[in-house]
């Protein structure tokens, strides 16, 4: 029976396609190539000359004002699509996945080294096969079974972040790799210092900023800057690209040998990881298939390695930045883990639905300061939205910064303000920032369950053992600042 249902739906596809062809292609009859609004663009520049490269979802919530939520501009030739709110994301991202999964093309991937990176991999089969290994490891019901770990690895970031509080950035970056390196490959961070967590960091120190389509313009327009020789005037691009790609050669290949080489020590000790398992099961196929399986498998291992690494940092850099700035929010989250917990033992996740504020902070903490303000995903077809058309090979960008800044939903959006998810009876509302700030569709975060319980572990533990305040000068005067943001591909 199921082999003909199999037959049965196949054939219907082979009836939809050119049947939904037919559609797209009539109705551009009716539309014409009626574009999105947008700017005006110049010949051959088309609207480059107006983006802010470092930080463009700031140009285009400015073009959001006068637009509206779609926005179609051109990038020397390329046609971009920006999306302004979270219904017509969900409308295209979401309900259209077939045609919005792919990814644009970033002309500095490859030569920075990048490639081994799922996450800009074009919509096909090998991204299909590298998503649905990390999703058996980073699904919901794998992901739950971290939590333990989850919390353990917190509790060790607060004996760093107390015996060396300067370093903050640096403890914050050694419990997201924890967790991650623990999962992926089997591999336990030293405390402090760790030399693969050192390595991943250099290798994102070089590559992270190259890596949106807006910065990569240079390499696209300039090709021929990869091959002027290291002597030259303007080689500097080409060898900051060799730097980066040797560094992420290593970040791929020193974690999967150490797996190799401890696979039969850890599973005798029950530890598991998405590397070994996944060894294991390729020892059972054919000897054909092997060098693709094994080559996915690096693939997702590194990807969830660069994925969770400065998402997470960067999370619990803006939860810090807000418990300073806004103290009182601080106390009153520390005063419901008081009250919830007591003081004779540390939060665990069996407290979480019973500490509705400190969940508030989280979400707040997600949307004040979205560490990937837009997601880029790229059309595989053409298709028709609310009267435009709009062409297979658009660049489409959603503008999480835009849905973040909404103020007619989120008044004083630049303000942390955790009670807006609140409810009079002291409850959550049903708003909740996870919905837009991992992204949509196909493509959304696989990480994302894995990163919430990572985030609420730091943030709750932080919460209830530290206290975040501004540093004093000598005369025990506050030392006044202003927040500065790195901006790269987070
Ligand atoms: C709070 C932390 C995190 C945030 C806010 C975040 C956000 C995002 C966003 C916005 C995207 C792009 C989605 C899209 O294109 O629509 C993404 C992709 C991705 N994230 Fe995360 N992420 C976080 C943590 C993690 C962690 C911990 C992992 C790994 C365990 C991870 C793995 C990935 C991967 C593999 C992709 C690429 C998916 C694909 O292209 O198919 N992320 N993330």
């Amino acid at each position: 029976m199921f082999p003909s249902v199999q037959v049965d739906s196949r054939l219907a596809i082979f009836a939809i396609l050119p049947a939904s062809f037919v559609v797209i292609k009539s109705l551009q009859w009716f539309v014409g190539n009626k574009l999105p609004p947008g700017p005006v663009p110049l010949p051959l520049l088309g609207n480059v000359l107006s983006i802010n490269t470092k930080e463009p979802w700031l140009t285009y919530t400015e073009w959001a004002a006068t637009y509206g939520d779609l926005v179609f501009v051109r990038l020397l030739g390329q046609g971009v699509l920006v999306i302004n709110s979270q219904h017509v994301a969900e409308a295209l991202l979401n309900k259209r996945s077939r045609v919005y999964s792919d990814r644009p093309y970033v002309a500095t991937v490859k030569p920075f080294g990048w490639s081994d990176n799922f996450a800009f991999t074009s919509y096909g089969d090998e991204w299909r096969l590298c998503r649905r290994l990390f999703h058996q490891t980073f699904c919901p019901d794998s992901a739950f079974n971290f939590r333990p770990m989850q919390i353990k690895r917190a509790r060790e970031m607060i004996s760093n972040l107390i015996d060396d509080p300067q370093h903050y950035h640096s403890h914050f970056a050694t419990f997201s790799l924890s967790v991650a390196m623990s999962v992926t490959y089997g591999y336990q961070t030293c405390l402090r210092d760790d030399p693969l967590v050192r390595l991943v960091n250099d290798a994102l120190a070089i590559g992270t900023e190259m890596m949106t389509p807006e910065r990569a313009i240079l390499l696209k327009i300039f090709p021929f800057l990869l091959k002027l020789p290291n002597w030259c005037w303007g080689s500097l691009i080409k060898r900051k690209a060799q730097a980066s790609t040797d560094l992420m050669t290593e970040t791929t290949e020193v974690p999967f040998r150490y797996t190799k080489q401890h696979m039969v020590g850890n599973s005798a000790h029950g530890q598991f990881s998405m590397v070994a398992e996944n060894l294991q099961r390729m020892e059972k196929q054919d000897e054909t298939s092997k060098p693709l399986f094994e080559a996915a498998l690096k693939k997702a291992a590194t990807t969830a390695i660069i994925g969770s690494y400065e998402t997470t940092t960067s999370v619990l850099m803006a939860f810090a930045l807000a418990m300073v700035s806004y103290p009182d929010v601080q106390k009153r989250a520390q005063a419901e883990i008081d009250s919830v917990v007591g003081r004779d033992r540390l939060p665990t996740f069996e407290d979480r639905a019973s500490l509705p504020y400190v969940e508030s902070v989280l979400r707040e903490t997600l949307r004040w300061q979205p560490i990937g303000p837009i997601v880029l995903h790229a059309t595989s077809s053409d298709d028709i939205y609310d009267g435009y058309f709009i062409p297979k090979g658009t660049i489409v960008i959603g503008n999480i910064w835009n849905i973040s800044r909404d103020e007619k939903r989120y008044p004083n959006a630049s303000t942390f303000i955790p009670e807006r998810f609140m409810d009079a009876n002291g409850g959550l509302t049903d708003d909740d920032p996870a919905e837009y700030v991992f992204g949509f569709g196909r493509r959304i975060c696989p990480g994302r369950y894995a990163a919430d319980a990572s985030v609420w572990s730091a943030i709750v533990t932080m919460l209830a053992m530290v206290e975040f305040s501004p540093a004093k000068d000598d005369q025990g005067k506050v030392i006044e600042f202003t927040p500065q943001f790195k901006t790269g591909l987070i």
